[in-house]
């Protein structure tokens, strides 16, 4: 018999987590499957041809697309960082190092992707690249991540002890449902809210690629966190249950804050708080996901968020009360 069968998912070994099969957590090994069928690359995106709305658009609209660039350039590495330093080597189920090799290949190919933007309009990569450091509610969220995942590079973390775990889910809430969950949502709105009005039409399809990766990282990263909270019940105590809701509703403010600079007087259908309703909504959907009740208790301002990603069938596994209800909407 295959002992690897017996392993639980967290580890650092390397004599175990070599042999695939028994498969152990199929849930893992089917996002792989699915992860490897999504494959897309960048430039079959014709992103010249937004170039013309990108001329016509005003001075508030171009800062926001820069400023959303500035913002997911460098953190699309960071995910990478965390995944390489504060997850896989803590992992040792094969089809989760099979699924975040593949992630890791979509954070890098997201990194591109945002390249080709900066490339294509006319932005200046030098000032986008330098506000993710200069702007402080941009500059906050990355200290925010950056915290956690120093922890797991700056020492050995020892996987085997309670504290090490907790340091395992707390980098994974942070870069996973925190910044993949929430903070990228939000922006993949603003993204998508152009071609809503019919502007930028390609750079939403971008999106749209993007969009159906996170999605399935996100799903990836909640089953992670839950399994590991499963196999390992004494981290399932009401203190550290009360941080890690806590760290969502910290990360809800400093997402407020960085949407008042992302659109400081707000576009046509769009403004600062509109986005931060969004951003409470997609908070309380994550804290469900983690078992948590919902904290704010908003309904989604941006259905069409749903419905506008028909091809994507994981967004739906966020949004499906409202996705049915926009279908039906629509067939009625
Ligand atoms: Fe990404
Ligand atoms: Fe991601």
């Amino acid at each position: 018999m295959n002992t690897d069968t017996a392993q639980p998912i967290l580890g650092a070994g390397i004599s175990e987590g070599r042999l695939l099969k028994p498969i152990r957590y199929p849930w893992a090994y089917e996002l792989y499957e699915q992860a490897v069928a999504n494959t897309w690359f960048p430039h079959e995106v014709q992103l010249g041809e937004d170039l013309a709305d990108f001329a016509r658009m005003t001075d508030e609209e171009k800062h926001a697309v820069t400023f959303l660039m500035s913002y997911f350039n460098p953190n699309e590495l960071l995910v990478n960082k965390a995944l390489a330093f504060g997850v896989y080597p803590y992992v040792n189920a094969p089809e989760a190092h099979l699924y975040l090799a593949k992630q890791m290949w979509e954070e890098a190919n997201h990194c591109v992707a945002f390249e080709y933007v900066l490339e294509t309009f006319p932005i200046d990569r030098g000032a986008a690249y330098a506000a993710h450091v200069e702007t402080p509610s941009m500059a906050a969220k990355e200290a925010f991540e950056v915290r956690y995942l120093t922890r797991m590079t700056e020492r050995t973390l020892d996987i085997t002890t309670l504290e090490g775990k907790r340091d395992f889910v707390r980098n994974l809430v942070a870069y996973n449902v925190i910044l993949e969950g929430i903070w990228f949502y939000s922006g993949f709105m603003v993204a998508l809210s152009f071609r809503q009005r019919n502007l930028l039409r390609n750079f939403g399809s971008l999106i749209d690629w993007v969009v159906r990766d996170e999605s399935l990282h996100l799903k990836f990263g909640i089953n992670l966190v839950l399994t590991v909270l499963e196999e390992n019940p004494e981290l399932q105590t009401g203190d550290f249950a009360d941080e890690i809701r806590q760290m969502i509703l910290d990360a809800v403010g400093l997402e407020e804050r960085y949407n008042h600079d992302l659109l400081p007087h707000g576009i046509l259908g769009l403004n600062a708080d509109y986005i931060n309703t969004y951003v409470r909504y997609l908070a309380d959907r994550r804290l469900e996901e983690l078992g948590f009740p919902a904290h704010y208790g908003v309904s989604n301002p941006a259905k069409w968020m749903a419905a506008a990603n028909d091809t994507l069938e994981l967004v739906n596994f966020f949004e499906a009360t409202n996705t049915s209800y926009e279908v039906n909407a629509r067939t009625s």
